[in-house]
Formats: structure tokens, sequence, C-alpha cells
């Protein structure tokens, strides 16, 4: 769903390379862990030490990365389209392999990994069909697919895009999707995946400390995180 109909902000919006590439200085210090770290630590699937291979679409600087090799897992590879999100994640270090293509065209070996996550890109994406149908081909009988992502009603809602400050001061918007949740579903279901869990964060105190301003938002919903298992 096109987001335009919801924006409220007006901001000059770019592609996710250009923008990406921009916001790569500051990135890490402006996305909370509240969005998307703290669902991970919700899902009682996948047991993170025992996964042996992961591929992480839309990798970034590594922050999902890191937060597995944190949680045990050795063998993580990385997708990106953004070079200066891959160079950063280079520099961190915790992915054997980076590569930088689509998401939803990897190039990375069929049939591979135990594990596939996708954590907050799919709202650069505009179809989700192919995103899921690529996890599913990488991912060997039994892996999950954990896919954590904005949620539609903060989006329509707040009429916020995914954004930065350029280093000139100005407000940008990187292009911005809305997927419902049945979109999500529909997705999933049609290559092949099951959905073992989904859990939904809402703005609560923990949230408020960290942006007070958002108190028109309390009890909102905020982000999603699904897993998905390939039988
Ligand atoms: C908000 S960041 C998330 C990065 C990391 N997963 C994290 O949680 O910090 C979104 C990342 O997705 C990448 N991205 C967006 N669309 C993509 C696509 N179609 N294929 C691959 N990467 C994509 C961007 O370049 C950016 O690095």
């Amino acid at each position: 769903m096109d987001f335009q109909t919801f924006d409220a902000r007006g901001y000059r919006t770019v592609d996710v390379r250009t923008g990406y590439g921009e916001w790569v200085a500051h990135y890490e210090d402006t996305v909370e862990d509240v969005m998307d770290l703290a669902l991970l630590e919700r899902l009682v699937e996948p047991s993170w030490p025992a996964v042996r291979r992961a591929a992480d679409l839309g990798c970034g600087t590594g922050r999902t990365g890191q937060w597995l090799r944190d949680r045990g897992v050795e063998h993580i590879d990385g997708v990106d389209v953004t070079p200066e999100m891959l160079d950063l994640a280079r520099r961190r270090g915790v992915h054997e392999r980076l590569v930088e293509a689509d998401a939803a065209a990897t190039g990375l070996p069929g049939g591979s990994y135990d594990l596939v996550i996708c954590s907050l890109i799919d709202e650069h994406i505009d179809d989700l069909r192919p995103l899921y149908a690529e996890a599913h081909r990488l991912a060997a009988p039994g892996a999950a697919f954990v896919l954590v992502t904005f949620h539609p009603h903060f989006i329509m809602t707040s009429g916020m895009p995914t954004h930065y400050t350029n280093a000139e001061g100005e407000p940008v918007a990187i292009a911005t999707n809305v997927h419902l949740i049945s979109d999500h579903v529909a997705a999933g279901l049609g290559t092949g995946w099951r959905l073992a869990e989904l859990h939904e964060n809402v703005i609560d105190d923990a949230w408020l400390k960290i942006k007070p301003k958002w108190e028109r938002f309390r009890n909102h919903p905020f982000s999603a995180a699904y897993t998905w298992r390939a039988d």
C-alpha cells in the first residue's frame, strides 16, 4: 500500500540507496533497540544458540548480526543494497560473507540456512512476496524465517515515513510502503511458510522514556515480529 495517502510530514523522499548512504553515519545513534531487538528477545522460536547458519537480509551496519552473534550464532551471511551500510558491517566483522544485492534476489546458496532474518527493511519493499519467496529458497528444511517490521497501524496513525536528518539539517524520507498484517500472512503462506509466532509491541513506559513526546501514541502498536517455519 502506498504510504503517500498517510504522509503527515511531507518530507522530500529519496530511494533506499541514497537515503541509507547518507544516514549511515548516524544510523546507529537513531535506531532504538526497543523497535526490533526487544521483540527478538520475546520470540520463543528459534533457539538462537542452535542456529548453525543465518542469512541476514537487509543487514545494514550489522546491528541484527551483532545481536545474533551475542546469542551464539557463529555463521552469518549478510545482504544489503546500500554499499555504505555494508562498509560499516564489514568493519564490524560479525558476518562471514557480505553481499551487495537485493533481499529478494540475494544470489546466496539455496537450502543452506536454518535461520533467515530480516529486520526493519520490508517497509522499503513494495511487494512482499518475492522477499518471502527468496527467504524460502534460502531455507534449509525446518528453517525459521524471522521478520521484524514496523506495524502498519503506527505508520498510518503517525503519518511518519522512515526518515533521517541529513548533513544540512533537512529531514529526508526514505521510500516507505505500508504492509498490512494480512499482506504478510498472504506472502508467507503463499510461498510455503507456516506461521509459528507473532508478537506486537506497543509504545509503553520504556518507549516513552526514550521519546517522551510520543505520549499521544501510548499503547499504540509500533512494530511486530513474525517467526515462520519451513517444513
Ligand atoms: C532500517 S535498516 C535495518 C538494518 C538492520 N537490519 C538493523 O536492524 O539495524 C534497513 C536496511 O535495509 C536495506 N534495504 C532496504 N531495502 C532493501 C532491499 N530491497 N534489499 C536489500 N537491502 C535493503 C537498507 O539499505 C538498510 O541498510
